[in-house]
């Protein structure tokens, strides 16, 4: 029989189907180290209880000590026959330590609050891991911001040329739900700081075993202050997963606007060849295969947080084993954005923005008409009026063919008499950005302000 942490009552071992089933090293292994680290600091509650003479505490740590560079090393690794993370740590320190001292490990502990224990402590390193990425892309964002300065680009809603921008400011717009991001990984962390270690399968331990120890030795502010709670509940693995999904939004809706960017009628930006991929039929062909992928695992993400979620609906209290199938969500949402953050920061650093084709088109399809008639009212016209107005000019231009800019005098006063050569000022991109200077507005000025706005949260993050 292989060296299960159970099988006293049972008369066989378990069946091959059940075996194949149940088995989780396959993804948990990821998990060793903080194993270890766990078995370590319960050790010393142990010893601390009277449960481990000094000799037996030396013993056990140095035991650990080496299973860790073995684990390390790769030297050790699960079984087949090894159920899960902890099956195959125990057979580790039985290897290491002998039967008699190993098999004293286990005592006022349960897989069921070490597992948690190890996922915050992952999950904790993981956040901090992925708010680093995430703000070297916010970096990279910011400094692109800077560099081009005061160059403008059409600005749209409904995809529709609505007013002119600051391409600075359009990429601040994606910087800053970034570094909100960012700030729901280091607020998250104040929520996976509670150790659920001692809480054991659901109870608490009789053996007078100290659950605080045991958190402040893992890095822990304190422990749960309920067991059950402690073993049952995941909504802290919910949050890290809607955190992950978010930042694989805030990605994707970037990369859709680099995927249109780069189309032959846009024009608009060009990406680096390290950061392009070519086709294999068509020799000509330049894809955005980066900002595509953001885009589909953006979709997978968001299945991981909704799967998760599904899986923790109905669970009664306290542990049931349904709660093993919230690790592979996770851990697939942080490979993936490990993936993508480096690809997608490195594509954002290099593309060359075509500044003269952004420029070109942002004053087209009558995107100042707004100028128009907010010129209007600051000269005393209602604004239900000078919208009527400036739509009437943008209904001349159409039924002409031309812009907004190539009225002449004659036409604008046939327009209406109130549309004198004056509103010209108003009538080119430069003079419609500048006119926008309140704070988050698009003016040069405001821009300059938000770019140092932003330099100055990321130093803060
Ligand atoms: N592998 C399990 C998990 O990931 C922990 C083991 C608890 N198993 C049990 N039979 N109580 O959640």
């Amino acid at each position: 029989r292989p060296l299960a942490l159970w099988g006293g009552r049972f008369a066989g071992g378990p069946s091959q189907a059940l075996a194949a089933l149940s088995v989780s090293t396959q993804f948990d292994w990821r998990l060793a180290r903080y194993d270890i680290a766990g078995s370590k600091a319960h050790a010393r509650v142990l010893h601390h209880a009277g449960l481990l003479d000094a000799q037996q505490f030396a013993a056990m740590e140095d035991a650990l000590d080496r299973l860790l560079t073995d684990v390390t090393s790769g030297a050790f690794v699960p079984s087949p026959e090894d159920e899960d993370v902890h099956t195959a740590l125990e057979r580790g320190l039985i290897e290491r330590a002998g039967a008699d001292l190993g098999g004293r490990i286990r005592a006022g502990r349960s897989r069921n609050d070490q597992i948690i224990t190890l996922l915050r402590m992952y999950l904790r390193d993981e956040a901090r891991a992925l708010a680093a990425d995430v703000l070297d892309l916010a970096r990279a964002l910011v400094s692109r911001a800077d560099e081009v300065g005061d160059a403008v680009i059409a600005g749209r809603t409904h995809m529709q040329h609505a007013q002119p921008v600051l391409l600075a400011h359009h990429l601040l717009a994606h910087t800053w739900p970034l570094l909100r991001d960012v700030d729901r990984l280091r607020d998250l962390d104040r929520r996976l700081d509670s150790s659920p270690y001692g809480s054991g399968a659901l109870a608490g331990s009789t053996l007078g075993l100290d659950p605080q120890e045991v958190a402040h030795d893992l890095g822990f502010s304190d422990s749960v202050s309920n067991s059950i709670d402690g073993t049952a509940a995941r909504d802290v693995v919910a949050e890290f997963a809607f955190v992950a999904a978010q930042i694989g939004v805030d990605l994707s809706r970037m990369c859709e606007e680099v995927i249109i960017w780069n189309t032959r009628e846009f024009g608009y930006i060009t990406l680096d060849d390290s950061y392009s991929t070519g086709s294999s039929i068509m020799p000509q062909k330049k894809n955005p295969d980066i900002a595509e992928l953001a885009r589909g695992k953006a979709g997978r993400m968001i299945g991981d947080l909704t799967g998760l979620m599904a899986s923790l609906k109905g669970l009664p209290l306290a542990y049931a084993r349904d709660l093993q199938e919230d690790k592979e969500p996770v851990f697939d949402q942080i490979d993936q954005l490990h993936l993508l953050l480096p690809a997608v920061t490195g594509m954002m650093d290099t593309a060359v923005f075509n500044l003269d084709r952004m420029a070109q088109m942002a004053p087209q399809g009558f995107s100042l008409a707004t100028d128009i008639a907010e010129w209007l009212v600051r000269n005393g016209v209602p604004f239900r009026h000078a919208h009527e107005l400036s739509g009437a000019c943008v209904r001349e231009c159409e039924q002409q063919g031309k812009e907004l800019a190539d009225l002449t005098d004659q036409e604008l006063a046939a327009i209406d008499p109130l549309l004198t050569p004056k509103v010209r000022e108003v009538m080119t991109v430069q003079g419609s950005v500048s006119a926008r200077t309140g704070r988050g507005g698009t003016a040069p000025v405001r821009v300059r302000e938000q770019l140092d706005e932003a330099r100055g949260q990321i130093s803060k993050l």
